[in-house]
């Protein structure tokens, strides 16, 4: 049992009387409603915008860390507590994918390959699939890729195409009714059929208009967050942050004033180049309208295999101190956190080492890292090198073993 102390230790720099500074609890949540109630009493002295003014429910745990954040680095002492006593991020979860079939890395998509991950559709069932995730695994986020023509049959810079959205928004809603935060993730390698957003291809404005629709659609679901793009790489990174820019603004602007919005950077957002090849330092200057950054959320991926591809069922690194652990400082000296939207590996002995290796550094560090998002179930099958497709049906599924190994939780 762990105990709590983290509020004292953030109080004490405001306040001299801490009730229920040493919180005894069982878990993440006793610890923050008694947080929200110390707010509540009135602890002014060290209030900071942002920080939860009511009582919290017990499932808003990505929020809440974004405000303990906030709150923690603006007081003067910022201590590595913090972390400990907030251990394991809030969001676990597995892509859900099959809307995003048929999209290659240069950003073409042949739309006959989608397969949609659900039964009524005639695809395999990713509502039961999801929903058996948070019954017996406990995890509450899944990403749910898209491909951009999809969305708009093909059709650049137009209105979205009802019956494809239609369609993927039955995923959309199978995802909200578990309960689980869901994330809209265009899967389109910042590319058009093989041209760069903003860099010859596609104009930032087709882009924008891409989004607000996306943002207008789903405004009103808390539980949404926005990926913007998956994997962009080779491409200019100051004129992509400036596309990234574009969207946070028009995201905003279209209502969805408080939802998350995940910014990725170059080198198939990899963890390792995020900072050394300037996305990190340039994405950092990405902001909401009203100048702020909350919410905006760092998003990376990092896989385990020996190229780091993500297409081996062997893996053979961990990549904590050259991506995970430099990243983590980077992160909390900027005040910032990141989610890692795509991890995982091969069902084999040396994948369930190093993926929960990775994972228990993740959650060592939850203070900047939101969560993990395994890839991939869905539509995917046994065949397939990193699936991660439960089988079964009802009541009864059954995880592959690197899912039972190191992503479920218990
Ligand atoms: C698209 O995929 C279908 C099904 O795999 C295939 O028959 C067709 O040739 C593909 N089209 C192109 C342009 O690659
Ligand atoms: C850094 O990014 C550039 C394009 O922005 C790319 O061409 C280059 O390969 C990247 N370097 C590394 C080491 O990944
Ligand atoms: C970020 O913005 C600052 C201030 O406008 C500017 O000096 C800096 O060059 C920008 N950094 C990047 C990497 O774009
Ligand atoms: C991280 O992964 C890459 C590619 O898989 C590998 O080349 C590198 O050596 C790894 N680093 C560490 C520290 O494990």
């Amino acid at each position: 049992m762990r105990t709590f102390t983290t509020f004292g230790i953030l109080l004490a720099s405001g306040v001299s009387a801490l009730p229920g500074s040493n919180v005894g609890g069982a878990g993440l949540f006793e610890a923050l409603s008694g947080f929200a109630e110390l707010q509540c009493r009135g602890v002014s002295g060290t209030k900071q915008a942002g920080v939860p003014r009511k009582k919290p429910e017990d499932d808003n745990c990505l929020a809440l860390k974004s405000d303990l954040r906030i709150w923690a680095s603006t007081a003067s002492i910022r201590s590595r507590s913090l972390d400990e006593n907030l251990a394991n991020v809030c969001a676990a979860g597995v892509n859900i994918a099959g809307f995003d079939f048929g999209v290659g890395t240069d950003g073409s998509q042949n739309v006959t390959n989608v397969y949609p991950p659900l039964q009524a559709l005639g695809g395999p069932d990713g509502a039961g699939q999801m929903s058996h995730f948070v019954k017996d695994d406990k995890l509450n986020i899944f990403r749910l890729p898209v491909g951009w023509q999809y969305l708009t049959a093909s059709n650049l810079g137009g209105t979205l195409n009802s019956a494809n959205l239609q369609k993927y928004d039955q995923l959309v809603q199978a995802c909200l009714n578990t309960g689980a935060s869901c994330i809209i993730d265009v899967h389109n390698y910042a590319r058009w059929n093989g041209q760069i957003v903003g860099q010859g291809g596609p104009t930032n404005a087709q882009f924008v208009n891409l989004w607000t629709q996306l943002a207008t659609k789903y405004k009103s679901q808390s539980k949404i967050l926005f990926g913007v793009m998956n994997e962009p790489h080779d491409l200019n990174v100051p004129e992509w942050a400036a596309t990234v820019q574009l969207v946070v603004t028009a995201i905003r602007n279209a209502g969805a004033t408080s939802q998350m919005i995940l910014l990725p950077g170059s080198d198939y957002t990899s963890a390792e180049k995020f900072i050394s090849n300037g996305s990190g330092p340039a994405l950092l200057n990405v902001t909401n309208p009203d100048s702020s950054t909350t919410n905006l959320i760092f998003d990376v991926h990092k896989y385990l295999d020996s190229d780091n591809s993500g297409t081996h069922t062997e893996c053979v690194t961990d990549n904590i101190s050259n991506a995970f652990q430099p990243l983590a400082t980077w992160l909390r000296t900027n005040n910032r956190q990141a989610i890692n939207t795509e991890t995982g590996g091969g069902n084999t002995a040396s994948c369930a080492q190093y993926l929960c290796s990775q994972i228990a550094f993740v959650n060592a560090n939850s203070d900047v890292y939101l969560g993990y998002v395994g890839w991939a179930a869905g539509s995917f099958s046994a065949t397939y090198e990193l699936n991660e497709t439960p089988t079964g049906s009802g009541s009864n599924w059954q995880d592959t073993s690197l899912v039972k190994a190191c992503i479920a939780r218990t």
